[in-house]
């Protein structure tokens, strides 16, 4: 299928690694230039480098998203870098254990005030120009309990969020879709972290809560994010698309 998505410009924040490098090395994949950004320079410019090296064109940015100056600043700076900004993936994400207003915040930050914040900051180019994809990535966290409650409530946040900024962008030619991974494996991820302290409790996770008996991979996350950056998902705007496997639970 031809997507169309040759010489558009995209950034992807939390992509020096996991679902967000591969986010970015799909779209670069289809001829997207794709501005990468992460807090640590070092890690983020070898993604970028990575991807430089099988010829695509990328910029590296370092901030800090759980601040909100710094994700207006990754923004601007991405969209100087590319001379404009097409597409927007809002993959930095994570949390921070404990029920404590700190806690609380920061995961809120890092989540949906990030997703929030480069959404405010990308919106006056994207309606300038009547075009734009703007993706959340949020998780199966978002609608069934496990793991923090934080984390939970933060990643629901984020797939309302998505809709009610499709409501308000659609005349404007801007779509908004979140994207629910079910658990990513991936080497130097949590989940990988996991498995080496307790191999026994993630194979009864898989048995029990997986009915494709694994782990996804970033890649099949990223694949159905290029799609719905392309036209071909011209209709799809308000979505929440879970990719997930059928996973039952979100967490052991
Ligand atoms: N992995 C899963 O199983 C899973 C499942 C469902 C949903 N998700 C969601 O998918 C997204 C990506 O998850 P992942 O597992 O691939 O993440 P990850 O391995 O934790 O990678 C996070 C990326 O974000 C960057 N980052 C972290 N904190 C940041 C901050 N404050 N400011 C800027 N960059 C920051 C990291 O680089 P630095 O550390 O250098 O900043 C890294 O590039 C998240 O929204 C997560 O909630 C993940």
């Amino acid at each position: 299928m031809e997507l169309g998505l040759t010489g558009k410009r995209a950034l992807v924040t939390g992509a020096s690694r996991g679902i967000g490098y591969a986010i970015a090395a799909g779209l670069a994949a289809e001829g997207v230039r794709v501005a990468l950004a992460a807090r640590t320079t070092a890690d983020v410019e070898a993604a970028a480098r990575r991807l430089r090296d099988g010829g695509a064109e990328t910029v590296a940015l370092t901030g800090d998203l759980t601040v909100a100056a710094e994700v207006g600043r990754v923004v601007r700076e991405a969209a100087e870098a590319l001379g404009g900004l097409d597409i927007l993936i809002n993959n930095v994400g994570g949390g921070m254990g404990g029920n404590t207003d700190e806690a609380w915040q920061h995961t809120f930050d890092v989540n949906l005030n990030a997703a929030v914040r480069a959404s405010r900051a990308a919106m006056p180019l994207m309606r300038e120009q009547k075009s734009g994809v703007i993706l959340i990535i949020s998780s199966v966290s978002g609608w069934q309990v496990g793991g923090s409650p934080q984390y939970n409530a933060a990643k629901a946040a984020e797939i309302m969020y998505a809709r009610s900024l499709a409501k308000e962008l659609g005349t404007d030619g801007i779509r908004v879709n979140a994207v629910s991974p079910g658990s990513i494996m991936f080497e130097g991820g949590s989940w990988a972290r996991r498995k080496e302290r307790d191999p026994e409790g993630i194979a009864t996770f898989i048995a029990n809560d997986m009915p494709l008996g694994r782990f996804g991979t970033p890649e099949e996350i990223a694949n159905v994010c290029v799609f719905l950056c392309s036209d071909r998902a011209s209709l799809v705007t308000g979505a929440n698309i879970a990719v997930d496997g059928c996973q039952l639970k979100p967490s052991i």
